[in-house]
């Protein structure tokens, strides 16, 4: 019984995934074709050391990939954007988030390309989240 609701759940979450790339109305981008830069993560490292390192690493965030792999990356960036820094939650600008998410990208090994990531203009939505490489 728990083995069939378990199924159940997962078809779910694939069918809900998969509607929600669907409505976006484009192939999801993949966090392997580059989609933010290196000067964006340089940036991102000193946010990162001041506001998020002293309470998780690399290996947490691989495992949050995992939890939220198939989903588009723009939840994950407004959840983090709503309740990170878990002190002082939406303590940074939008762009500062932008540049703590590249820099996560970079250490847990995404590569950089030549496009920022951004939140506004919502290009994230089409973003996939997968586990890191
Ligand atoms: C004071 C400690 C603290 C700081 C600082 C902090 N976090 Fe967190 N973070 C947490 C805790 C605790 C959780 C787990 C929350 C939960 O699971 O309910 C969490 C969860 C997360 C998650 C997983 C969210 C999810 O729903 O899966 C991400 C991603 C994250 N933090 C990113 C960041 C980023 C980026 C920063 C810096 C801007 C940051 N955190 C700063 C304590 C912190």
């Amino acid at each position: 019984m728990k083995n069939a609701r378990l199924a159940t759940a997962t078809v779910l979450t694939a069918v809900l995934a998969t509607g929600v790339m669907a409505d976006a109305g484009a192939q999801p981008t993949s966090l392997m074709d580059g989609v933010y830069t290196a000067e964006q993560a340089a940036t991102g490292k000193a946010l990162f050391e001041q506001n998020c390192s002293t309470c998780h690493n690399a290996d947490y965030y691989k495992t949050v990939l995992q939890t939220w792999r198939g989903q588009p990356l723009m939840y994950l960036f407004e959840q983090v954007m709503s309740a990170m820094p878990a002190d002082k939650p939406g303590a940074l600008m939008d762009t500062e988030y932008e540049d703590v998410f590249a820099y996560v990208l970079q250490i847990v090994g995404f590569p950089a390309g030549e496009t920022r990531l951004q939140y506004a203009g919502g290009s994230m939505e089409d973003i996939a989240i997968q586990p890191a490489p």
